[in-house]
């Protein structure tokens, strides 16, 4: 079943951080001489990159690994890695509990995985805080050939009361930001036009500058059209950072602001140090600087000890200040949280009553915002064909991060900003026509 030549397939889960890991990891086995694959079969070495943010997660990754244990039966020459937060959490009891797994790594040991392939005793690499210097760190191996993903820090230190972040990808590290612009500089000379910052708290971002700073700098880069970071941290969020959006043209008018409820009780019990009205304050600062702002969201379902009251408040947060969209969760028990611990627990049904509800609160709220832009024009950044229509659009986003689909023009190309004229507004989606 081997190719001949060195084959790898690594399946991915979780967050745009696990996405970018497995970008390294993918760079560093190249480096090793694998080929790697879109596919498991054929494959001489799989990594499962995990997520163990929700039981969901990793209810998915067991399911995968118990098939691939199968295949591994019948040819016992296929290795199995596992990286990512269940592999940082579980330990060496992964391996226990798992023999077909040949050998498991964290999030922080990445970059040892040239010496672990080659280790033949079982290992779970799994040493908090192991990074070797941050340059050697970064790897050429990117997924996308127009929008890259930078990292800018590791790791949290905010122990929201539900998370297993801090537990998985240990304190909060932030990269040099030397290291950072020589990284954006060498992705434009190669003609990367986007680039999304990286960090579970970007507004925290402490590596030699602030991060309103650190984004006036890299919008000083020439070639580098597009500025997206992703997550902030409301409690972080400042009036410096409000009114560099607003001024650098470059960076999208879009921010992820996670809120997760609207009762602040509840927030408290989060350890989210905000309540909802200082949340507010900061969505009214934002807009009151870039007044076309999208704003996304997160929000958790069914917290402990959350009440119908404590959830209508959010039902009316998002009435209030109606998000561009949300990623709605049931509240999932995660090992070594707090919350995990705390009394009234809500049972699976009313989590999925509730979360039902702000779907659908929010789903409205979307459709509407979306058919309020039919007629306006905007810039979009024209990505590829739209593989899911039969009528041969392109499509590509605006900065404000919304999907548009159009027909293509004599010069429509990957990777050119063209205007777009929005003809109709879906839920998901925009339809539009090319200005010109
Ligand atoms: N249960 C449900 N959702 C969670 N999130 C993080 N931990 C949990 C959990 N235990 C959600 C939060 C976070 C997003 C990335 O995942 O909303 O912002
Ligand atoms: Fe988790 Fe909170 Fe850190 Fe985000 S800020 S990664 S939700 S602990």
């Amino acid at each position: 079943m081997t190719r001949d030549k060195l084959t790898a397939y690594i399946h991915t889960w979780g967050c745009q951080m696990n996405v970018r890991d497995s970008e390294h990891i993918k760079g560093i086995l190249k480096g090793e001489g694998y080929d790697i694959s879109d596919t498991p079969e054929g494959a001489s070495l799989v990594v499962l990159n995990t997520c163990s943010i929700r039981e969901k997660a990793e209810q998915k990754f067991l399911s995968e690994l118990g098939r691939l244990s199968l295949q591994k039966k019948k040819h016992p020459e296929l290795k199995i890695a596992v990286s990512g937060c269940i592999a940082q959490q579980q330990g060496r009891a992964l391996l226990k509990s798992h023999p077909s797994v040949d050998f498991s790594f964290g999030p922080q040991n990445i970059f040892g995985l040239k010496e672990f392939l080659y280790d033949e005793n079982r290992t779970a690499f799994t040493k908090e805080n192991y990074e070797a210097e941050d340059e050697k760190l970064q790897t050429p191996h990117r997924d996308n050939d127009l929008r890259a993903w930078v990292n800018i820090m590791y790791g949290c230190n905010n122990y929201c009361s539900y998370c297993v972040v801090p537990y998985t990808r240990g304190r909060e590290r932030s990269r040099p930001f030397e290291h950072i612009i020589t990284e954006i500089r060498d992705l434009a000379g190669i003609g990367y036009k986007e680039i999304t910052l990286l960090g579970q708290n970007v507004n925290s971002y402490n590596g030699g500058c602030t991060f309103p700073e650190l984004l006036t700098m890299i919008s000083n880069i020439e070639g580098i059209l597009r500025i997206r970071f992703i997550t902030s941290h409301p409690k972080d969020l400042t009036v410096q950072l409000a009114s560099t959006i607003g001024e650098t043209k470059k960076i999208c008018n879009h921010i992820h602001l996670p809120v997760q409820s609207g009762s602040s009780s509840v927030l408290a019990r989060m350890n989210r140090k905000y309540t909802y009205e200082e949340y507010f304050c900061k969505i009214q600062l934002l807009r009151k600087h870039v007044p076309d702002i999208a704003i996304t969201t997160d929000i958790i379902a069914g917290f402990p000890g959350e009440t119908d009251s404590d959830h209508k408040e959010t039902v009316r947060a998002l009435k209030e200040i109606e998000f561009d969209g949300i990623f709605a969760f049931k509240y999932s028990q995660r090992p070594n949280t707090k919350a995990t611990g705390m009394e009234h627990q809500l049972s699976d049904s009313i989590k999925s009553q509730r979360l039902a509800e702000i779907l659908t609160v929010s789903d409205t709220i979307t459709e509407r915002i979306n058919k309020s832009l039919e007629g306006r024009c905007f810039e979009v950044m024209t990505e590829g064909k739209n593989e899911t229509n039969s009528e041969n659009k392109w499509f590509g986003r605006t900065t404000s991060n919304k999907i548009v689909s159009f027909l293509p023009g004599e010069n429509t190309e990957r990777g050119r900003v063209v205007m777009v004229k929005i003809i109709e507004g879906f839920k998901h989606s925009l339809e539009g026509e090319l200005v010109v």
